[in-house]
Parts: C-alpha cells; sequence; structure tokens
C-alpha cells in the first residue's frame, strides 16, 4: 500500500509548492537600438595606403594605430613586427616595407 501512496504523496506536496516568482512581472525580451560608435575609419589616402590598409584593419580600426604618438622608423618596424609575431597579424611579407614607410611618412618622429 505504501508503494503505492508514496509517488502520490511526492506529487501533491509538489503541487503544494507555490510558485517562486509569484507576483514578479513576467521576464520579457524587447529589441533595444543601440547606436555603436563609428569604425569604419580606413588611413588616408596616399603613397603605400593600399598596403596598410590591406593588412592592419582586421582586428582594429585606423585610429587605434593614429593615435599613437609620433615614432621613429625604426620604432614603426618594431610596432609591426610585434602585430606579425606576437599578434600574429596576417600581413604579406612583401607590405611590410610599405606600411612602415607609410607610418614613418605620416607618423615618423621629427
Ligand atoms: C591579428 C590582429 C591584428 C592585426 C591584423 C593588427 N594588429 Fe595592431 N594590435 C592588435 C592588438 C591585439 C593590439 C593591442 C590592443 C590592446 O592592447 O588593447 C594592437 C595594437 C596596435 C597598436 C597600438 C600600440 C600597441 O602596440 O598596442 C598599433 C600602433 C598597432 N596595433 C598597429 C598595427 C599595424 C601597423 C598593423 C598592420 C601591420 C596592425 N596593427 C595589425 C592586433 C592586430
Amino acid at each position: 500500500m505504501l508503494r503505492y501512496l508514496l509517488p502520490i504523496a511526492v506529487l501533491v506536496s509538489f503541487g503544494a509548492i507555490p510558485p517562486v516568482a509569484h507576483g514578479a512581472p513576467p521576464f520579457e525580451l524587447k529589441p533595444v537600438k543601440v547606436d555603436l560608435p563609428d569604425n569604419n575609419t580606413m588611413f588616408p589616402a596616399g603613397q603605400n595606403s593600399d598596403a596598410i590598409n590591406n593588412n592592419c584593419l582586421a582586428c582594429h580600426s585606423a585610429d587605434m594605430v593614429l593615435n599613437q604618438p609620433a615614432m621613429s622608423k625604426q620604432s614603426w618596424a618594431a610596432e609591426v613586427s610585434k602585430m606579425i609575431n606576437n599578434y600574429k597579424a596576417p600581413v604579406a611579407p612583401e607590405d611590410v616595407g610599405p606600411i612602415v614607410e607609410y607610418l614613418a611618412a605620416l607618423k615618423g618622429a621629427k
């Protein structure tokens, strides 16, 4: 007899538990419109700008590069190497020279 009563007792007691979120408003997903800042900046057109636009915009904006302080050509070369070696930027080897030239011309230390 107890074998039959136990499951019934369990079912009845579950039904007796009041809903936990009783009284709380039902959860509702609503679409929101978010205006993100523009991130479409390319590097300014000029000699060798194709090389840098093709290789240096995959992971961050041009502003990430252009807002850095002016540096010597040697430091820009080190910066490009850092992108390639540390961050695995897939830069075509023949583009490395033109990219460094571009950066030194635009943001070279005087
Ligand atoms: C594979 C992704 C990737 C690519 C492609 C890439 N970068 Fe970066 N870059 C990064 C990361 C990651 C950082 C560091 C971001 C941070 O610290 O918040 C960074 C930061 C920088 C900075 C800021 C200074 C610094 O060292 O943190 C400069 C300048 C820069 N990158 C230049 C370049 C140039 C020039 C190229 C093209 C040759 C390039 N990046 C391509 C990933 C990349």
